[in-house]
């Protein structure tokens, strides 16, 4: 089980202590959410950023890219140092060339889709994807409710790896607390995105096992 998170979240006044602390907490991965102010109404980091974050970690970093043209900053986050790169379903076909520059450089990429659009739409990209991003709130700022409905895609991506035996990360971003963790991790999410709920914990290391614990219980259940 894959605890990953979101920097978004980090007192941003103090990042390289929020960023070693969070590293020394026991997260597997770090995640980065780029906006871009188009696609979602917010912005947030660039490139230079995942160079700084990248000096003070040897985490691997998640970026996901809420991006309306993500070709522009893709060759500045890959050498930059992002591990693995997610795109978003909602660009349509633009998003298979994405994915296979991300693996022409060797990465891990990912493919997201916001909690409006069906599973169906998705479904063609997961072949060509290392990691499935559901979002489980409308993407653009942390802290929101997590969106119930949205665990059905879970399910669904479960499904559908365990049919072909595929590789694949399941991955849920967006209102992941103690309680919803629980119910994503039952129908097959395996990498799991929380801003608020670590960052705002006095102790990132109890909040993180914590995270853990109850996801690996929850999926258990399911056996
Ligand atoms: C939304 C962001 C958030 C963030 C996690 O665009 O992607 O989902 O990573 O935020 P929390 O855990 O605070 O909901
Ligand atoms: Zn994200």
């Amino acid at each position: 089980m894959i605890i990953a998170p979101s920097l978004l979240a980090a007192n941003l006044g103090k990042l390289e202590s929020e960023i070693k602390r969070i590293t020394r907490a026991g997260a597997d991965w770090i995640h980065l959410d780029i906006m871009d102010g188009h696609f979602v109404q917010n912005l947030s980091f660039g490139p230079d950023f995942l160079k700084m974050i990248k000096q003070h970690t040897h985490l691997p970093c998640d970026v996901h890219l809420m991006c309306s043209k993500p070709e522009i900053l893709l060759p500045h986050f890959i050498k930059a140092g992002a591990d693995n790169i997610t795109v978003h379903a909602e660009l349509g076909e633009r998003a298979i060339d994405l994915i296979k520059s991300i693996h022409t450089e060797k990465r891990s990429a990912g493919i997201s889709i916001n909690p409006p659009t069906p599973f169906a739409v998705v479904e063609p990209f997961l072949d060509i994807v290392d990691l499935f991003l559901v979002m489980s709130v409308n993407p653009g700022y942390g802290g929101q409710s997590f969106i119930e409905g949205t665990v059905e895609k879970i399910g669904l991506a479960d499904k559908w790896r365990k049919q072909r035996e595929k590789k694949l990360h399941l991955e849920v971003d967006g209102g992941i607390n103690f309680e919803t963790v629980k119910e994503c991790a039952r129908m097959g999410a395996d990498t799991i995105v929380s801003g608020t709920t670590i960052f705002h914990s006095r102790c990132y290391r109890r909040a993180i096992e914590r995270m853990r614990n109850n996801a690996i219980q929850a999926a258990m259940r399911t056996v």
